[in-house]
């Protein structure tokens, strides 16, 4: 258990008005929590402070190895007045999957909680209630150590900070066009690629700005190997409904084990689906989206909770899904999965936790 100091700002920042448009992960809270890590002390100075800019050693290690764990998470305010966080358990313990393949000191996981708690705690009145938003969460460790050789870091920053957001798409609950990439990769087995760490995301933006050029809002990543069977999406897992079935790229080590991914998996195996987790050939894909048996194709992620993929581009061939409208089971989701975190839907499997 943290002992937290909390100080609180002298100068409030305006908070968002209901209805304005607050974009993702643009404006941020009046605070921030942030906790020390020194090799031989251990986590410590665990607080609660007004939100500011950081002052490190232009040698510190984050700038030039990359030595860094983020995570992803949301606050909702209930119709009942209460906040809610989904799942924040997993978070922790995906935080401290990525820490241990980075070499970063683990963080206790009810500390990873608590620190969350106690931020959201002291910004709640900054949680955005028009439909569609929420309190984004970001957690992350950066290493600090000045020193320019290459080694895990003797000191570390622990960092919650929250931005008031809507969709993560500009398109909101519109289908995106996915852009299948066949040169680039974005991880191979044995790599950082399961991690939630910020190297995978510099690696993906060559591809991702093709992409945006060529007006696709996102890249859908092949294995590093073969370049040839379905990974995930830059900001999130991919799922497909081929013939009825649900099927997603089953975790292999280089694809991130999404929060919403498994929230959807347990939800389609509750509502009687066929669910399957393996590995998924963009041939395959092709094929089904060639003889109508690709009936949906939605992404999963924190930020983009379910988003309606409307078109595929794979080679020169653009392949329209399901008319580029909703898909049934995927609004079924989307409505389904908010409905639990803003509090409107019951909660049977005990994923909301109350801040
Ligand atoms: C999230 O969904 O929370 C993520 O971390 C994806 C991010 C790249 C926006």
């Amino acid at each position: 258990m943290l002992n937290i100091r909390i100080e609180k700002t002298t100068m409030p920042k305006r908070i968002p008005a209901k209805g304005e448009p607050l974009g993702f992960g643009h404006i941020f809270t009046d605070h921030m929590f942030i906790m020390n890590y020194d090799e031989g002390q251990g986590w410590h100075d665990a607080r609660v402070v007004p939100y500011q800019n950081l002052s490190l050693d232009p040698s510190a290690m984050v700038f030039h190895y990359g030595q860094t764990m983020f995570e992803g998470l949301k606050a909702y305010k209930g119709a009942d007045g209460e906040v809610y966080l989904f799942r924040p358990d997993m978070n922790a313990k995906r935080a401290n999957t990525s820490n241990d393949r980075l070499c970063i000191p683990e963080i206790p996981e009810e500390d990873f909680v608590q620190a969350i708690k106690a931020v959201v705690d002291v910004d709640r009145a900054w949680i955005p209630e028009d439909e569609g938003t929420s309190l984004y969460i970001r957690p992350f460790v950066i290493s600090t150590e000045p020193h320019l050789g290459v080694a895990p870091a003797k000191s570390y920053l622990f960092m919650v900070i929250l931005s008031p957001s809507g969709a993560y798409y500009e398109s909101g609950l519109a289908p995106v066009g996915i852009w299948i990439e066949d040169e680039y990769v974005r991880a191979v087995r044995g790599g950082i690629g399961f991690a939630k760490t910020g190297g995978n995301y510099a690696a993906s933006l060559a591809a991702q700005v093709k992409a945006h050029d060529d007006g696709f809002a996102q890249v859908l990543w092949l294995d590093g190997v073969e370049r040839k069977y379905i990974e995930e999406v830059g900001s999130m897992n991919i799922f497909f409904k081929i013939s009825g079935k649900v099927v997603t790229p089953m975790l292999n080590g280089s694809i991130l084990p999404g929060i919403t991914r498994n929230s959807v998996l347990t939800l389609c195996k509750d509502w009687g689906y066929e669910v399957e987790e393996r590995k998924v050939s963009v041939d395959e894909l092709i094929e089904a989206a060639h003889t109508g048996a690709l009936e949906e194709v939605f992404g999963t992620g924190t930020a983009a909770v379910i988003s309606p993929v409307g078109k595929l581009r794979y080679m020169e061939e653009v392949f329209e899904i399901g008319g580029g409208k909703i898909g049934e089971l995927t609004q079924r989701l989307y409505d389904e999965i908010t409905g639990i975190q803003s509090g409107k839907l019951e909660d049977p499997r005990g994923w909301r936790q109350k801040v």
